[in-house]
């Protein structure tokens, strides 16, 4: 059974759940896109839809962060409290700063991140994420979580706090195996009870492996390889603020489009 048994499952419950608003973007694989579609994400959320969105960066590396145009001053200051927020859980809504994109707020990362892994395993609280995310949820109609790679104690979290996981996959044997490998994880560990959304990513049609990966799932979305994704660590800004028009402003405007489709009835973003 391949991660593609899990799509309807998410449609049903996108539509069905009153809050279904937590998205996770999370790969077992580093370096496969999950920062770049987080971001991305979070804006489209916040301009095409008019959500009031968050995005979370639990990404001890804090590329998110970064991407959104804050200093790396805070990253090793005393200041850098994201990891005491979910030790003690609570706290959240002391650490968010606004970002260049109207109606998105950050939750930075700091490299206090880096002891999250073994405070979650050791506080024995499995649900401590899903909680702080719960409370979030009521001011903000969209959170986006940045994940690091790797099946941690992080993930795990993430995995019962989410309502649809994104996978990026780059179209190569090694990257699907790696979304196998997760859907295997989710069905055992967590029940299937996760709506899993697998998406191509880095996409070159020129390249014949990459062609041959995407006709064998030719439901999934796709990312395609695009300069404009690269320039957004110099730009510090999602691509739609810089080039909307682009074939990378258009693919990830077509792709959040698809994975929430409803348009903004929730709390809209006055300005
Ligand atoms: N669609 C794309 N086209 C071109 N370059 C891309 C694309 N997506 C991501 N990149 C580039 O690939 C690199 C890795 O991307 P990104 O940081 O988003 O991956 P990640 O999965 O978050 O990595 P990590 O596991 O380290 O957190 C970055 O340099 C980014 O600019
Ligand atoms: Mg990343």
């Amino acid at each position: 059974m391949g991660a593609i048994d899990f799509l309807p499952f998410w449609r049903d419950q996108m539509v069905m759940a009153k809050k279904a608003k937590v998205i996770a973007i999370y790969s077992l694989k580093g370096g496969v896109g999950k920062t770049t579609l987080a971001v991305n994400m979070a804006a489209e959320a916040a301009l095409q839809s008019g959500f009031k969105t968050l995005l979370w960066d639990l990404d001890p590396q804090a590329a998110a962060t970064y991407m959104l145009g804050r200093d790396d001053k805070h990253l090793h200051s005393e200041k850098a409290r994201a990891h005491a927020v979910l030790e003690k859980g609570s706290g959240a809504e002391k650490l968010l700063v606004p970002t260049p994109v109207t109606g998105l707020d950050l939750l930075p990362a700091d490299h206090s991140l880096r002891e999250l892994d073994r405070t979650l395993f050791s506080i024995g609280k499995k649900r401590r994420l899903q909680k702080l995310v719960s409370e979030l949820t009521e001011d903000y109609d969209r959170i986006i979580l940045d994940c690091p790679p790797g099946l941690t104690e992080t993930s795990e979290q993430v995995m019962r706090a989410a309502d649809l996981i994104l996978v990026p996959v780059i179209p190569s044997t090694l990257s699907r195996r790696a979304l196998d490998e997760v859907v295997r994880h989710i069905k055992h560990a967590h029940k299937g009870d996760v709506a899993l959304l697998p998406v191509f990513s880095m996409v070159d049609r020129r390249r014949n492996l990459h062609a041959a990966a995407l006709a064998t799932e030719p439901a999934w979305p796709m990312v395609p390889m695009a300069s404009a994704f690269e320039r957004m660590a110099e730009l510090r800004q999602p691509v739609r603020l810089f080039a909307p028009s682009s074939v990378a402003g258009k693919a990830v405007a077509s792709l959040w489009h698809s994975v929430d489709h409803k348009k903004g009835k929730e709390r809209r973003v006055s300005s």
